[in-house]
């Protein structure tokens, strides 16, 4: 299986941000979270800066939005060229046809679900997703513990991903550290975020090369 560290730049120094990129060369993808102090409450970046991120990024964005009403600005997201967007279900009116509107606007189509919002109603859709993200904090804050009570829906998720043709990631977002990935990684995930882990080491392309091993090693044990 191949395993995606994404580094969550929300952790890193917003007055150098390309300076910050430069540092995670080796990251799959740069994890840009989206927030409207509406769904969640907290306020981070809006198009606009994104677009600046995206035209500036040698690595391609994975937009996370915690926002209302993702039909109105989800596809906007896409429209600037990120290489995924992901909203949240809890948010969305029609989670298939957004996804296919992202699709068709060349990005991957992602659909989130906060702790405690349940995964089933989203097996049958699978097809329809590029990625689920299962959060494993609540979101709106960085730097949080991660919550292993989460893992059984990843464990469902996995199962359902296994059985169907699909090739959909599976990702986690919130308190992934060299420790919590291996947990996150034996229950189905390979796809991780990780901000605080990442830009709170003094080496960030080294730590995701020990994140990226840690989950290696936990799915092969
Ligand atoms: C939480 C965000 C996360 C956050 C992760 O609301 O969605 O992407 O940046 O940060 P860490 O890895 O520090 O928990
Ligand atoms: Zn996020």
């Amino acid at each position: 299986m191949a395993y995606r560290v994404n580094p969550s730049i929300l952790a890193a120094d917003f007055a150098n941000i390309e300076r910050e990129l430069a540092r995670i060369p080796n990251a799959d993808f740069v994890h840009v979270d989206g927030r409207d102090n509406h769904f969640v409450p907290n306020l981070t970046f809006g198009p606009q800066m994104v677009g600046r991120i995206q035209d500036v990024s040698p690595v391609p964005l994975d937009v996370h939005l915690m926002i209302d009403d993702p039909e109105r600005w989800a596809p906007g997201y896409a429209e600037l060229g990120a290489a995924s967007v992901t909203f949240h279900v809890e948010a969305s009116r029609d989670p298939v046809a957004l996804a296919r509107e992202l699709r068709r606007l060349g990005s991957r189509a992602g659909v989130a679900v906060k702790p405690g919002t349940p995964v089933e109603p989203l097996l049958p859709l699978l097809p329809e997703f590029d990625q689920v993200l299962v959060m494993t904090v609540e979101p709106g804050f960085g730097g949080q513990e991660f919550m292993g009570s989460t893992m059984p829906k990843l464990e469902r998720l996995r199962e359902a991903v296994s059985a169907g043709s699909g090739s959909v990631w599976l990702q986690v977002d919130g308190g992934i550290t060299r420790e919590t990935i291996v947990t996150a990684a034996r229950s189905g995930a390979d796809t991780f975020v990780a901000g605080s882990s990442v830009y709170g080491s003094d080496d960030p392309a080294a730590r995701i090369e020990e994140l990226r091993a840690a989950a290696r090693d936990a799915h092969s044990h």
